[in-house]
This record gives C-alpha cells, sequence and structure tokens, in this order.
C-alpha cells in the first residue's frame, strides 16, 4: 500500500483511488435532481454561469482547504483540525468546526439514506419489471406496461404509505453502507468507489446518447443552456451557491478525512480542481440525460422532487426499451447516492474510531446504528409521524415535519456555520507557511487562494447563513 500514511495506517492506494473516492463522495443525488430541477427553474444558462462562478470562486478554495486540513491532520475531521491549530499556535477550539462538520454529516445520512432507499427500491421495481418483459421475450418493452402514465405516480405515494417498506429499503441502504465503511479504506471504500464510479459514468453516458436520439435533445440544451437573465436575483445567486457547497460536499467533514488517507506525495491543487469538474460536469450532463426524456413525453420540467420518481417513470413507460433504460437509471442513481453515504458515514465513523479506541468494524456499526435511528423518525415523518414539528415555536420550521427540520438545520444553519469557520480559519488563522507547504500554490496563485478563502467565501458564505435565517430578507 504505497499510500498507508494515516496513524491507523489506513491510506489510498494511489492518487486516482483518491479521486474516484472524493468524486463519489461528491456526485450524488444532488447532482442528478436537484442541480437539473434549480437550473431549469431559475434561468436556465443565467444559473448555469453563476453556478460555475461559485464552483470555481469558493467551492474549489474551500475542497482544498478542507483536504489540506486532513492532510496535515493526518485524522478524522475533528482532531485534524486540532492538530492544525496546534501547528499554527492558535487555539484548539477551532477544533469545533470540525465537530459541527461531523455532526452535519451525521444528519444529512439520517436523510439522505431514507431518499437513497427511495432509489433502491425503484431498482427493485424497474429490475422485476425488466426482467419480466425479458422472460416474457419483450425486452425492448415499456417501463411497468401493466400500469397507465396515472397510476405509475402511485408507487411513489403507496411507497410513503407502506412503512414496512420504507423502514426495509432504508436498513438495506444503511446496511450496505456499514458494510462498506467496515472494510476499510483500502479494501471497503476505495473499492467501492473504484467499481462504482467508472460503472456510473459508463451509465450517464449511455441514457445521455439515449436520451440524444429518442428524446427532445434540443428542447433540453435550450432549457438548461439558454441564459434569461431576468431570472437572476439575490435568492437564485444564494441557492446556486448553496447547491455547488453541498453537491461539492464541503462543509460536511467528508474531505477532511478523506484528505486524511491522501500521500504526501500528492499535489492537492490540481487534485481540487478535478473534483469540482468532475462534479460540476456530472451535474450538468445530468441534466442533459434526465430532460430529453421528460420533454419526450410532454412532463413538467419543474416537477422538484417527483421529477426523478414520478415523472421520470412516466416517461420510461411509453419510450422504447424503458423498462430498461428505467432499470439502469435507478442503478445510476443508487451507484451516486452509495459512494456518497459512504463518505458520509466515514466522516462519522472515523471520528468515533479516534475518540474511542473502537475497531473500524464497531465504530462503523455503532455510528452507522445511530444514524440509521434517526434516520427512522425522518422516514415516518413521512407518515405516521407526518404531524411532528421537532421546532414548532420557530417560525423557520414552524411547517416542517421531521425530515424537512433535520434537512433544514442542515443546510441553513450547520454547512453555513461550519463553511464559514473552515474559511476563517485557514484564511486568517492558520500558519502560512502551513498552508503553502501543504497546497505547494506558486506565489501568485496562493495571493488569489488567501483572497478567495479570506474574504470572499465567509462573505459569501455569512450571506447564505443570513438569508437562511431570514429569508424575508430576500423580499
Ligand atoms: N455531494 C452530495 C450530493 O451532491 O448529493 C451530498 C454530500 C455527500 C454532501 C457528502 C456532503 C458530504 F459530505
Amino acid at each position: 500500500m504505497a499510500g498507508a500514511v494515516a496513524p491507523g495506517g489506513e491510506g489510498w492506494s494511489s492518487r486516482w483511488a483518491f479521486i474516484l473516492a472524493a468524486v463519489g463522495a461528491a456526485v450524488g443525488l444532488g447532482n442528478i435532481w436537484r442541480f437539473p430541477t434549480l437550473a431549469g427553474e431559475n434561468g436556465g444558462g443565467a444559473f448555469v454561469l453563476v453556478y460555475i462562478a461559485c464552483v470555481i470562486l469558493i467551492g474549489l478554495p474551500m475542497v482544498l482547504s478542507e483536504v489540506l486540513i486532513g492532510r496535515h491532520g493526518r485524522s478524522d475531521a475533528y482532531h485534524s483540525v486540532v492538530k492544525v491549530a496546534e501547528d499554527s499556535g492558535v487555539s484548539k477550539s477551532w477544533g469545533l468546526f470540525g465537530g459541527f462538520g461531523i455532526l452535519g454529516a451525521a444528519a444529512i445520512l439520517s436523510f439522505y439514506s431514507v431518499v437513497a432507499g427511495w432509489v433502491l427500491y425503484y431498482v427493485g421495481v424497474m429490475g422485476a419489471d425488466f426482467f419480466g418483459a425479458l422472460f416474457a421475450g419483450n425486452p425492448m418493452a415499456g417501463a411497468l406496461a401493466a400500469e397507465t402514465p396515472e397510476t405509475i405516480p402511485n408507487r411513489m405515494t403507496d411507497l410513503f404509505a407502506n412503512n414496512t417498506l420504507l423502514l426495509g429499503m432504508h436498513v438495506l441502504f444503511m446496511g450496505v453502507t456499514i458494510w462498506i465503511v467496515a472494510r476499510g479504506v483500502t479494501d471497503g471504500i476505495e473499492k467501492a468507489a473504484t467499481i462504482l464510479m467508472p460503472a456510473f459514468f459508463v451509465l450517464l453516458v449511455l441514457i445521455t446518447i439515449y436520451g440524444a436520439f429518442t428524446g427532445e435533445f434540443a428542447k433540453a440544451v435550450a432549457f438548461l443552456f439558454t441564459p434569461d437573465f431576468s431570472k437572476l436575483n439575490a435568492s437564485v445567486i444564494n441557492e446556486a451557491l448553496g447547491q455547488a457547497l453541498f453537491s461539492m460536499s464541503v462543509a460536511s467533514a467528508a474531505l477532511i478525512t478523506y484528505g486524511g488517507y491522501v500521500a504526501r506525495e500528492t499535489k492537492l491543487a490540481p487534485t481540487a480542481v478535478m473534483i469540482g469538474f468532475a462534479d460540476t460536469g456530472v451535474a450538468i450532463l445530468a441534466g442533459l440525460m434526465i430532460f430529453p426524456i421528460v420533454f419526450a413525453v410532454g412532463l413538467d420540467a419543474a416537477a422538484g422532487p417527483t421529477l426523478v420518481f414520478q415523472s421520470l417513470p412516466i416517461a420510461f413507460h411509453t419510450m422504447p426499451a424503458g423498462s430498461l433504460v428505467g432499470l439502469l437509471f435507478f442503478v445510476l442513481v443508487f451507484f451516486a447516492a452509495l459512494t456518497s453515504s459512504i463518505s458520509l458515514l466515514e466522516a462519522v465513523t472515523a471520528w468515533a474510531k479516534e475518540k474511542t479506541g473502537w475497531s473500524r468494524p464497531m465504530a462503523a456499526w455503532v455510528t452507522g446504528g445511530v444514524i440509521f435511528l434517526v434516520g427512522v423518525a425522518c422516514a415516518l415523518s413521512l407518515n405516521i409521524w407526518s404531524d411532528v414539528r421537532l421546532l414548532g415555536f420557530w417560525p423557520l420550521f414552524a411547517e416542517a415535519n421531521i425530515f424537512d427540520t433535520i434537512d433544514g438545520l442542515v443546510g441553513k444553519i450547520l454547512l453555513p456555520v461550519t463553511a464559514l469557520l473552515t474559511s476563517i480559519f485557514i484564511g486568517w488563522k492558520a500558519d502560512k507557511k502551513l498552508v503553502q507547504a501543504e497546497t505547494e500554490l506558486s506565489a501568485g496563485m496562493m495571493s488569489v487562494y488567501r483572497f478567495l478563502i479570506g474574504w470572499l467565501a465567509p462573505i459569501a458564505v455569512f450571506l447564505i447563513l443570513l438569508f437562511g435565517l431570514f429569508p424575508s430578507l430576500l423580499g
């Protein structure tokens, strides 16, 4: 193991292993349904341009900062930040934001796994459908041939009404995630990423080509890229930045943790650029994969969360070989969700292992188990607990069920606070020589980086926090 460098003896076996794992962390549910929907709703090309600016100006410096903290600290997010703080001669309390990141990762995973469970359910539905059609000698059939476009959306509502199924899928998804993390960095996480990510890319390209030939490709291109600058306002820019940070897995301890396993020889800056480039490329390609199919059957592009689970299955119903393409599509989403969940759990597991001295499998099963239980509450808030309001006294969350409350707390508070503290720490507190030694940036690039991370990022992230907490400020 050339890259075995961390204190626990764990490390990526090559630079590519790290890149695939980090891209796996970044590419997830956020890229596949959230980015295309946001872009479509908020001015197409104008949104895409703002998004790309956020990735380059704020996302990349944040990714670089987190990976450098991890590589210097060689530990979980909390202990790595403490180490950088110590070596910079500043208070160890800065470790707090490492801890916030870990808490954020746990909170994200609790509901992420529930949604990934829906994906798994659709893999099952489409799989049964495809193999049924295949054995009946009709592999070119549309999906769910026995149903109608009116009944297909019921698949989702039926799932939401069925607790056993909902929880069963959540158990299954969390179980697979824990199992992989328990196997370790090289034998679990890296192996999963090196199998799942290439398969993901192949599927993405294949389904995009399929959509380009059978669907409304030109219309999708126009929808995603024709810039409508009149749609841009403070709220849209705010959303673009929030999405860019979430999509790049910033402020959730995952990148710091993965950075801890990176070999000394690896150059961090070009690696960070590759992660950002791949993540953004996938988000855009996902739009080019989904919308030609959605438009082919005249469905609404702004359907929101139901786009993937209700609109697309209706499209696959009428399209040639829809049952096969539908199956492949949900397998693709499943792969994307799994590699992201693995990174979220690893962020928490690495910390638990360090803190308690537990073995990796023990840390993975215990932390995964606790997160699973919080996820159960998120899942049940879709039906029997739909009236529970955890923070009903707070106007911001007065209408939010458990799922939306946890999602909102993370997106509006925990992640922005963590990102804000990370940028202030690296921009102002961390030893300049230490940062220079880890990033190996030229003097010119270093001043650009210092400006972006020390000024632009904190101001922009502070605005996300402000507008998230006081939405009325945006009018
Ligand atoms: N970036 C993932 C997505 O776009 O779905 C979500 C995510 C994964 C966020 C890992 C944070 C994280 F640490």
